[in-house]
């Protein structure tokens, strides 16, 4: 795992989007898995300027989303449908029938579960997944104690993810109860993880994710078992690391 301790979140922003861009330049038919949130919303603005100015194009590419609320219309503002609609597909240019995210309208959540298993497979699996953390340690939405074998599944929503997301609700009650997530186990086959996290909220879910023991309790942990993961973040998020001058000290020595 290389963990990169930048000193702003705006260099969180370049540094993520540097990696995604250098990505999709090499091959521009790349599969990304895609974070919603506030942790990737800087990286896909630089993006979409890079994308505006000629610099990248992700025409080519294909994008799976990570989650998506259950019970919330795909026409709510704040489904991850319209926010990947929104701030993905649309700045990045991306060819809408590329870009996937669970149903979770559907009748029958299992199916639709096992069916974004099986898009992913079909379209090679995934390059480059995006990731955000929770401030309880999840990623995707897989909430503490997730199988860190997990699939893409059905989720109940923990207090604290319904209480940090009310941001983005009118009404903290009118946060769902219930998601479909891409589970530990499909982020996992990705070929390389990203994770990026900002401000002194993340520091704790940081700290056991990085350094404390590989454990369903700290979902994020489960990095420490990956051949190829990158975690960037700024000095607030990264206040609470023990060994946050080797981590400068390795980055600063990196081989060419
Ligand atoms: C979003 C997702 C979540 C978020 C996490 C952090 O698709 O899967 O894991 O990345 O809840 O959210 P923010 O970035 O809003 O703090």
């Amino acid at each position: 795992m290389e963990i990169v301790i930048l000193p702003s979140a705006a260099d969180v922003d370049a540094a993520a989007a540097d990696i995604v861009a250098s990505l999709v330049l090499k091959r521009p038919d790349a599969v990304l898995g895609v974070a919603t949130g506030s942790s990737p919303q800087g990286i896909y603005r630089q993006l979409a300027g890079r994308v505006a100015d000629g610099a990248v194009s992700f025409a080519g590419a294909s994008a799976f989303a990570l989650d998506e609320y259950v019970g919330l219309d795909v026409g709510h503002p704040e489904s991850y449908h319209s926010v990947i609609a929104r701030e993905v597909c649309g700045p990045l240019g991306f060819d809408q029938a590329r870009v996937r995210v669970p149903d979770g309208s559907a009748a029958d959540t299992r199916k639709a579960a096992a069916a974004y298993e099986t898009a992913i497979a079909d379209a090679g699996g995934i390059d480059l997944q995006i990731l955000g953390i929770g401030t309880n340690g999840h990623i995707g939405f897989n909430e503490p104690t997730s199988s860190l074998a997990s699939r893409t599944r059905v989720k109940t929503l923990a207090p604290q993810t319904r209480a940090d997301n009310a941001r983005f609700f009118a009404d903290p009650a009118d946060v769902p109860t219930h998601c479909i997530t891409q589970g530990l186990g499909t982020i996992f086959e990705a070929r390389h993880l990203l994770l990026v996290a900002q401000g002194a909220s993340k520091s704790d879910a940081i700290a056991h994710a990085v350094e404390g023991p590989v454990s369903s309790r700290w979902p994020g942990s489960i990095l420490q078992l990956h051949p190829h993961a990158t975690v960037i973040l700024d000095e607030a998020a990264a206040s609470r690391l023990e060994l946050a001058d080797y981590y400068r000290y390795a980055v600063a020595n990196k081989p060419a």
